[in-house]
């Protein structure tokens, strides 16, 4: 029997599971491997994710889907196994970036737009045959003075939702991320501000998945938690999680099987604690787990460095993170837990 939509979202948000944000572009991972001094090589670029996606515990056990970037769905382990099928062998779903980033909007100095909807129904019929179910597209909203303008708002939401009901139509489920970043090129707003941008791009983006016919329990939300900007004033982690609930009450219909946060730069134990703040207070129509890429892969890439002989700190070191975000992902995550041995 197919998996309907519902079913694909419903897996993809499995209590006490999340889901490995891994569609790094090949810009993207390029900055990642900066950082242990590798080169941006297509092989370097598998091992890596090879070893993440062969960790055991993780996998089977605290991760529900694998968002891929197109290079990497293609990809196989050393072995010969398409990394799809080692994924979905590991019981999770297999998804795929399908934007094709963001970029300047004309008209609009400092604000951008992304790209991707022409040739987009060619291109998810194909990821369906390739193994994806689910698919990933990401606005970036930038907050600084007078930004972000309504225009801006209203084109990235158009996108999002046209995206949305093509994935649809194609068997594929579409996370949709509109992003409030903490992290521009300004980044000094305080949490307020965080509040109401973040308030009204969602209302602007369920507006539109209305407008365009978009079923709502077939796809998952990915928004950014409300935060100040990294060089804005700080708030506590109380304060990040009831502000957090509070606007996705305001603004998600219940019919949204599930939100799955991005950390979009949040340091990894904060973004733990602030999720599992969030389903300690539970009592939500929504599942609410993660969908990270940096606080799921930070210390496993260092751990990693490069080296063959590495892979088993590594995969220990993604196993930690991976086990913290599914205690969170469930409310039962204390800072002691920390501790516990990789
Ligand atoms: P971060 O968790 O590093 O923000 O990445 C998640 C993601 O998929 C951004 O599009």
């Amino acid at each position: 029997m197919t998996d309907t939509l519902n079913d694909i979202a419903l897996a993809m948000v499995e209590d006490g599971q999340g889901i490995l944000a891994a569609d790094e572009s090949t810009g993207t991972i390029k900055k990642r491997f900066d950082q242990i001094g590798l080169a941006n090589e297509e092989e370097n670029r598998r091992a890596y994710r090879e070893m993440l996606f062969t960790t055991d515990e993780a996998m089977k056990q605290y991760i529900s889907g694998v968002i891929l970037f197109d290079e990497t769905l293609r990809q196989s382990t050393k072995d010969g196994r398409r990394f799809a099928d080692v994924i979905r062998d590991a019981g999770a779903v297999p998804g795929i970036k399908v934007d094709k980033s963001a970029k300047e909007l004309a008209g609009f100095p400092g604000e951008k737009i992304t790209e991707g909807l022409d040739g987009l129904r060619e291109r998810l019929q194909e990821y369906h045959g390739l193994g994806a179910r689910f698919a990933k597209w990401r606005a970036v909203i930038d907050i600084a003075d007078g930004l972000p303008t309504r225009g801006a708002l209203a084109a990235n939401a158009h996108a999002l939702a046209r995206y949305a009901a093509l994935c649809q139509e194609n068997g594929i489920v579409p996370i949709v991320e509109p992003e409030v970043v903490m992290d521009g090129p300004n980044a000094s707003h305080d949490i307020d501000r965080c509040y109401d941008v973040t308030e009204l791009t969602l209302n602007m983006v369920f507006d539109e998945l209305y407008a365009q016919r978009v079923d709502l329990p077939g796809m998952i939300l990915k928004p950014n938690m409300v935060v100040p900007g990294q060089h804005g004033p700080k708030a506590d982690a109380q304060t990040v999680a009831e502000m957090t609930l509070k606007v996705l009450k305001a603004t998600v219909p219940p019919a949204v099987p599930g939100i799955a946060f991005l950390s979009g730069g949040q340091s990894d134990e904060a973004a733990t604690e602030h999720l599992a703040i969030m389903n300690k207070i539970g009592g939500l129509p929504w599942k609410l787990t993660f969908s990270y890429g940096r606080a799921l892969q930070q210390a496993a890439i260092k751990a990693w460095g490069g080296k063959p002989e590495n892979v088993a700190a590594a995969q220990s070191a993604f196993t930690h993170r991976a086990r913290m975000n599914s205690r969170a992902a469930t409310g039962i995550w204390r800072p002691e837990d920390e501790r516990e041995a990789a």
